[in-house]
């Protein structure tokens, strides 16, 4: 049985559905990214499948267990990072995670080399006697890694495992999380791309509750192979401009990046178009009596298909 198995889970809240007959899989020893916009169901699912929240339907193993009826031993085997992190911010560093020790069943002989290990791992030895409400945020997240595979789990699951930290943190989590998975199943949510493309074998995109995309990330890399990223300047104001882009054959997903004075956008196209899209947009935009820059072409990435898979309508039809 692979490590995570997820078969056809639903939860509603009331009338409103935050997970919708979703099922997936994560071999054992495999990492793999859950992206999503914000509200997808990221949290929701996770906390399921930690045993922290019931379902309204389906069903879900993890380690071999399954979620609804071998709870504690789901979470004998299971490390979890939430979304926020409940430490106790009054406790010192090393008393912390004996504490959780001893709550998630390591017995007492083991107690000492795991907690010592498991600081080691996530780089908090230096932090060991420091009060938990005194460290900085990055720190404290190593603190909750340190928690979630303290007892030496099988699968790890991480809800946004940096969320709020700074680039240099972001990075040392992100080392931490891909040393900690040569030994263990590791499913983590993020908003963040890049973070998933370095780290990742797999990528499960889960929009509106549903799974948009689940595959190999070379597999995704070459659904986005096709396609250009074009960015261009105009002297339009970004509305204007995106109404005439929008309304083009050849150019898509229009997104408005623009920041200073200068109107810029981005359209994906397909890479056997690309001249002839661009020709499309300067004559568009000129019709509006506005001129547009150089466009700079670049290859679309893994963000692109995100874009296009979790905005504006589901489903997205690919026209490339
Ligand atoms: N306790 C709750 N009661 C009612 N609705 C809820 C509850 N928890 C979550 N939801 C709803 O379920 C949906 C999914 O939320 P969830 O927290 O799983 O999203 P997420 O993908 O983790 O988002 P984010 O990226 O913002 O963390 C949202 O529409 C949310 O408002
Ligand atoms: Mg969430």
């Amino acid at each position: 049985m692979p490590a995570i198995q997820v078969e056809n889970l639903t939860k509603r809240y009331g009338a409103r559905t935050a997970v919708d007959d979703i099922s997936f899989s994560v071999e054992e020893g495999e990492i793999v990214g859950f992206l999503g916009p914000n509200g997808a169901g990221k949290t929701t699912t996770l906390r399921i499948l930690t045993g922290f929240q019931p379902a309204t339907s389906g069903r879900a193993f993890v380690a071999g267990y399954d979620v609804f009826n071998e709870g504690i031993r789901v979470r004998e085997n299971t490390g979890y990072l939430p979304e926020s992190t409940p430490l106790y911010r009054e406790m010192r560093v090393h008393k912390y995670l004996t504490y959780r020790a001893t709550l998630k069943g390591v017995p007492r002989r083991l107690r000492r080399e795991y907690v010592e290990s498991a600081m080691e791992r996530c780089h908090v030895i230096d932090v060991r006697d420091r009060i938990i409400g005194h460290l900085s945020k990055g720190y404290r997240q190593r603190v909750g890694l340190a928690d979630a595979l303290v007892h030496r789990p099988a699968v790890l699951i991480l809800d946004e495992p940096t969320s709020g930290l700074d680039p240099n943190q972001v990075r040392d989590v992100r080392d931490l999380v891909k040393e900690i998975s040569v030994d263990t199943t590791v499913l983590f949510s993020t908003h963040t791309i890049p973070w998933v493309e370095q780290v990742c074998e797999r990528v499960i995109i889960i929009s509106r509750g549903r799974i948009v995309l689940d595959g190999t990330l070379s597999d995704t890399r070459k659904r986005v192979a096709p396609w250009s990223r074009v960015e261009i300047h105009t002297s339009a104001v970004a509305r204007d401009a995106m109404e005439v882009l929008d309304k083009l054959e050849r150019v898509f997903f229009v997104e408005n990046l623009t920041i200073g004075e200068r109107t810029a956008l981005r359209f994906l196209t397909s890479k056997e178009q690309v001249n002839d899209a661009c020709a499309d947009a300067e004559d568009a935009l000129s019709s509006i009596s506005a001129t547009m820059g150089e466009p700079i072409v670049g290859d679309a990435m893994v963000e692109d298909l995100f874009t296009r898979l979790t905005r504006g309508s589901e489903q997205v039809v690919v026209r490339a």
